[in-house]
């Protein structure tokens, strides 16, 4: 029988965090499927009028409409890095303390190598996530960039063109078009790893990793959440625990 726990139910992601999640993933899944459709677009015939076939200027359509989504998105999580909680903090996404770089190597154990069994307790993400994450960051602010540039030759809207110097920089569109295209794939391997991740943490840590970004909340035995959020990856430098009380020296006597 497992044993039971005394836990405390700590809110982690507040809303701003949780819509950008849902939107991020649904723009990608918009972004991917469409990209894909205008990166191979499939040679569909029918006797209609060709003013009723232009399916294709819809899918560009959506894959140009919802880059602004997306880069709105990505602006919008960006400022909540400096507005929001601490789980939600920029600090977490740089390697700034030795409790994070050190943590890679213990959750790597767990979840690589599966050499360990003591699973990385955090109530934010574990310093790995908060790393990969950046690492998408990054990877998205390319891909809103290089597809902003790309879409430059063929809008007249200004905003496209704040960006057309990208092109240059990669010697032409067609070489540009090609890192636009791998960036999909390597969005497409991020989201199964992430998938497979957030089951496998919510089933080997029991801290409900999988419902905190729907509802906001984890769960973690009160120990744990009171040493993890004086001490933990995600806790303000300022912030740190009560320091143990000193005894009181006793009075000299002569
Ligand atoms: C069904 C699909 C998905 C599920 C079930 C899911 C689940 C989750 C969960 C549970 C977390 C919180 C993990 C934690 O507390 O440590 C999370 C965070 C995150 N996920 Fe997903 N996810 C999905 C799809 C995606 C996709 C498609 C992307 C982007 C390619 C994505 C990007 C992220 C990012 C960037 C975070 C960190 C959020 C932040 O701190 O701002 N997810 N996801």
């Amino acid at each position: 029988m497992n044993a039971s726990h005394d836990y405390q139910r700590v809110y982690v992601w507040e809303q701003p965090v949780r819509w950008f999640h849902w939107i991020n993933a649904a723009s990608i899944t918009a972004l991917g499927v469409t990209g894909w459709l205008i990166a191979h677009p499939p040679g569909l015939l029918n006797a209609g009028e060709a003013s009723g076939s232009f399916w294709f200027g819809t899918v560009r359509f959506v894959h140009f409409a919802v880059g602004y989504v997306f880069l709105a998105n990505f602006a919008f999580r960006l400022y909540w890095a400096f507005a929001g909680n601490k789980y939600a903090s920029w600090r977490n996404f740089l390697p700034l303390r030795k409790a994070q770089v050190r943590q890679i190597w213990d959750v790597l154990k767990v979840d690589i190598m599966q050499s360990s069994d003591k699973p990385v307790h955090t109530l934010g993400h574990n310093s790995v996530a908060y790393f990969t994450y950046a690492g998408t960051g990054l990877l998205t602010l390319f891909q809103i960039v290089s597809g902003f540039a790309l879409y430059a030759s063929m809008s007249s809207s200004a905003f496209p063109h704040l960006f057309a110097w990208l092109v240059p920089v990669f010697g032409s569109e067609q070489n540009l078009r090609l890192f636009h295209y791998a960036a999909l794939w390597a969005f497409i391997v991020f989201t199964l790893i992430h998938i497979y991740l957030v089951f496998y943490h919510d089933y080997v840590e029991g801290h409900g990793v999988m419902s905190s970004i729907i509802g906001g909340w984890k769960f973690m035995e009160k120990h744990k959440a009171a040493a993890e959020e004086a001490h933990g990856i995600s806790a303000f430098p300022e912030v740190k625990a009560a320091p143990p009380p000193v005894p009181a020296k006793p009075h000299a006597t002569r």
